[in-house]
């Protein structure tokens, strides 16, 4: 089994010292910075935008993992392009057009990611799923950090890992929601490839000595 890629959310991060918290990655084993976009209308939360992603490019030595939780994601992905990001995600369920949405992002350089609510099922990417570099299975309904880790998921990664394998597709299975020390294993089991944490890291004592566990399980 190889060792997940660890992708911290800045969402549980203390935005009064992002600079710091930014650091603290960067010194970290963490690979990936994930990013969280909630616009107050695709999920029941707005979080940050483009200035502070922006701000966190700035001091961040880490590729920058944007998720988009918002409506007509294809009108912002150019900007999240040039703030920085090196994956832009768009939610399977906020896009009309998927398949336009993912050329989109690729054209402008990023690795193209698609974010999959509880309760869509993962046989909705059959048509698409070549063409896409990351799927964001959420393990909670976004909207919040510190959710309750959603067992069904398992399922679905299996499901996934097995789509993937079938159509040949080069997708990673990318786990987004309630991550910890006690599913991070069973969830490389069945087949991740990245797990995001957000409360997990930043609410520890030793956020670096967490990453370092979530990278060795
Ligand atoms: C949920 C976000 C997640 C969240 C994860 O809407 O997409 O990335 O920050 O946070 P934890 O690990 O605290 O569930
Ligand atoms: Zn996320």
């Amino acid at each position: 089994m190889a060792s997940p890629i660890v992708a911290p959310s800045i969402l549980a991060a203390d935005f009064a010292n992002l600079e710091r918290e930014v650091k603290m990655l960067n010194d970290s084993p963490a690979d990936w910075i994930h990013i969280d976009i909630m616009d107050g209308e695709f999920v029941p939360n707005i979080s940050f935008g483009i200035p502070v992603t922006e701000a966190i490019k700035r001091h961040a030595k880490k590729p920058l993992d944007v998720h988009l939780m918002i409506v007509h994601p294809e009108r912002y992905v150019e900007a999240f392009h040039k703030a920085g990001a090196e994956i832009i995600s768009v939610h399977i369920e906020a896009c009309n057009h998927l398949h336009r949405n993912i050329q989109q992002i690729k054209a402008l350089g990023c690795k193209a990611g698609v974010a999959v609510n509880p309760h869509t099922s993962v046989y909705a990417l059959e048509d698409t799923i070549a063409d896409i570099d990351l799927i964001c299975l959420m393990s909670v309904n976004p909207g919040f950090g510190g959710q309750k880790f959603i067992e069904h998921t398992y399922h679905k990664v299996k499901q996934l890992k097995e789509l993937i394998r079938k159509t040949g597709s080069k997708a990673l299975i990318e786990i987004d929601g309630g991550v910890n020390l006690t599913n991070a294993k069973p969830l490389m089991e069945a087949g991740a490839d990245a797990l995001v944490a957000g409360n997990f890291v930043f609410s520890a004592n030793d956020p670096k000595s967490v990453i370092g566990q979530l990278k060795n399980v």
